[in-house]
């Protein structure tokens, strides 16, 4: 162009322009950033509650935070809602970093509505889940929501149902985790209980299908919030909370444990860590952690810390379940996933809730290429009716399925009983197991000795002049016979009878001999576990 033609133009103001939208861009950012305003925001903190951004600046590496959708507003009508459109419509969204890992955040604010779950405030949460999947990256929810938003109605339900549809079509592909720091109650809890982990908060978290007022008014019983769906009662009597936390900041710092040990996807290995423990380590306290009595009780966490790096084992719904633990661990850097029947409850027996407890956990290991190490010392199922009418046997059989369709590397060490079949559950070599070693210590047998004599010798024991004499030499037969690892040795259903110090350095070495394994099952819709 030439220039004389350009000279006869009148200036364009460009630049104001640009500073004004800049400026309303600022305005409007600055808005959002104070969710439902100042007033709201101390209520919150009256509550003894952080606000949604001060949770993702504790949760995420620092700076490493996008926003997304920072100016979306709902775009409902009725009961005065149109006149009240914050910006973001409490949640705040986006992705960062964790020790610099990518992850996706989405953090419910309860000042904007009590938190509650409208259309667009969905919409949101959908778009970090999807950009989640389809990156390969876990997601991270912080809920603090009334629920359904109840002015929007049916959208506000539907938008839940989008949500689970995505959590469904995520699982197994990309770690979850819901992290509940308030309320979170009627049918939003379903989101939480399909995802991985389930963080609570101790005294501000809250889980339940219907409320306190609700049940008093269909079935007279009197309960508190907290008696009904606090982060201790979710821990310990209904399984649903895999991990609590004393405060939010503590909450929040298991997190970022958690997920030092989980990959990005199924497609990647968990992160390897160089160790600092010697992986030749022998470790000659675990000759003296055994009673001399095989009916008296040890701590099996503390024979595990004794094998891992470090001593460090990070447990998984410690709170639940005791007789069993689950827990992540590193050997010689690599991470695995740890099921131990713990003797210290229930004699280490299996019974439901331990059975649905551990299930879970090896099927996150199995999908998330988490190698499974198991500690055997089970005396067998825990009799009685509550079992039985409990459905022991579907729920055992859920523990069952899940080790046998495991195909990531499992290892086996047997350290005392491995009775019956709770012995075959438990990651025997029958059901695949891919090395299983035994301690001198152990006990392969379909029962007990004092079991197996009263059974099998009943009738001459009711014919001996002297039972009790005779009943306590039976035993030491049996004992001789069968209460040791040498006729599983012999036919291989131990690979090694190893000196308990040896479990260490003969477990890495098991483990790295099997990074490479790969095998797969045969082409299925899926199975049917039988839940
Ligand atoms: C719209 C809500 C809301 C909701 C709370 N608020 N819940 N707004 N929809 N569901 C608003 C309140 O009106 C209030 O607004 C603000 O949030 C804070 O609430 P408060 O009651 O002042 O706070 P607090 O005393 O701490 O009590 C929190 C609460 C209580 C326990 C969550 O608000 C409550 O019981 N809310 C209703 C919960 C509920 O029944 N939700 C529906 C569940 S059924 P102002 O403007 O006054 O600050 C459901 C179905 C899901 O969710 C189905 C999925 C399939």
């Amino acid at each position: 162009m030439p220039s004389s033609e350009k000279s006869d133009r009148a200036p364009v103001p460009v630049r104001s322009r640009i500073d004004e939208r800049i400026e309303e861009v600022q305005k409007r950012k600055a808005e959002a950033e104070l969710g439902g305003g100042e007033a709201a925001i101390s209520r919150q903190k009256k509550r003894g509650k952080l606000t949604a951004r001060e949770r993702l600046e504790k949760l995420l590496d620092p700076g490493s935070f996008h926003e997304t959708d920072m100016l979306a507003r709902h775009r409902s009508h009725g009961f005065g809602i149109e006149g009240k459109r914050p910006y973001g419509d409490g949640v705040v969204t986006g992705w960062g970093t964790l020790e610099g890992r990518k992850v996706f955040v989405f953090a419910q604010d309860f000042t904007v509505f009590g938190g509650s779950l409208g259309e667009v405030h969905a919409e949101k949460i959908c778009k970090i889940l999807d950009l989640a999947l389809e990156t390969g990256a876990p997601v991270i929810g912080l809920n603090d929501s009334g629920g359904a938003r109840i002015q929007e109605g049916a959208p506000s339900l539907a938008g839940y149902a989008y949500i689970f549809d995505r959590n469904v079509r995520a699982s197994g592909v990309i770690p979850q985790i819901s992290v509940i720091l308030g309320p979170c109650a009627g049918g939003a809890v379903y989101s939480p209980a399909i995802t991985d982990f389930v963080f609570m908060c101790e005294d501000t978290a809250h889980m339940f299908i219907t409320g306190p007022e609700v049940i008093r008014a269909v079935t007279g019983e009197e309960v508190t919030h907290e008696e009904l769906g606090g982060a201790m009662t979710h821990a310990t009597k209904s399984g649903v909370a895999h991990f609590v936390g004393t405060d939010e900041e503590h909450t929040l710092s298991m997190v970022r444990f958690l997920m030092s040990f989980l990959p990005a996807n199924n497609l990647e290995d968990p992160p390897y860590f160089a160790p600092s423990d010697d992986p030749e380590r022998r470790e000659m306290r675990l000759r003296e952690l055994l009673p001399d009595t095989p009916n008296k009780a040890y701590d099996m966490g503390e024979l595990i810390r004794l094998v891992v790096d470090d001593g460090e084992l990070f447990e998984v719904h410690a709170h639940y379940a005791g007789n069993i633990l689950t827990g992540f661990a590193r050997l010689n850097g690599h991470v695995v996933g740890i099921v131990a029947n713990q003797p210290k409850i229930l004699a280490g027996t299996l019974d439901i809730d331990s059975s649905t407890k551990a299930a879970r956990f090896v099927r996150f290991c199995d999908a998330f290429n988490i190698p499974l190490i198991t500690f055997v010392d089970v005396p067998g199922f825990l009799p009685g009716t509550n079992q039985e009418y409990g459905g022991i046997i579907r729920h055992g059989a859920k523990l069952l399925y899940a080790f046998t369709e495991a195909t990531v590397p499992r290892l086996t060490v047997i350290v005392r009983k491995a009775y019956g079949g709770a012995y075959l559950v438990m990651n025997s070599k029958h059901i695949r197991a891919d090395i299983s070693y035994a301690w001198p210590t152990a006990e392969i047998a379909v029962m007990g000795p004092e079991g197996a004599v009263n059974i099998i010798f009943r009738k001459e024991l009711e014919k001996a002049a002297d039972p009790a004499g005779r009943k306590a030499e039976m035993i030491e037969e049996y004992k001789t016979k069968f209460s040791n690892p040498f006729i599983a040795a012999e036919r291989g259903y131990v690979d090694d009878v190893i000196e308990p110090e040896e479990t260490r350095p003969q477990l890495i070495a098991a483990l790295e001999m099997l990074l490479t394994k790969r095998e797969t099952l045969p082409p299925r819709k899926h199975g049917n576990i039988p839940l």
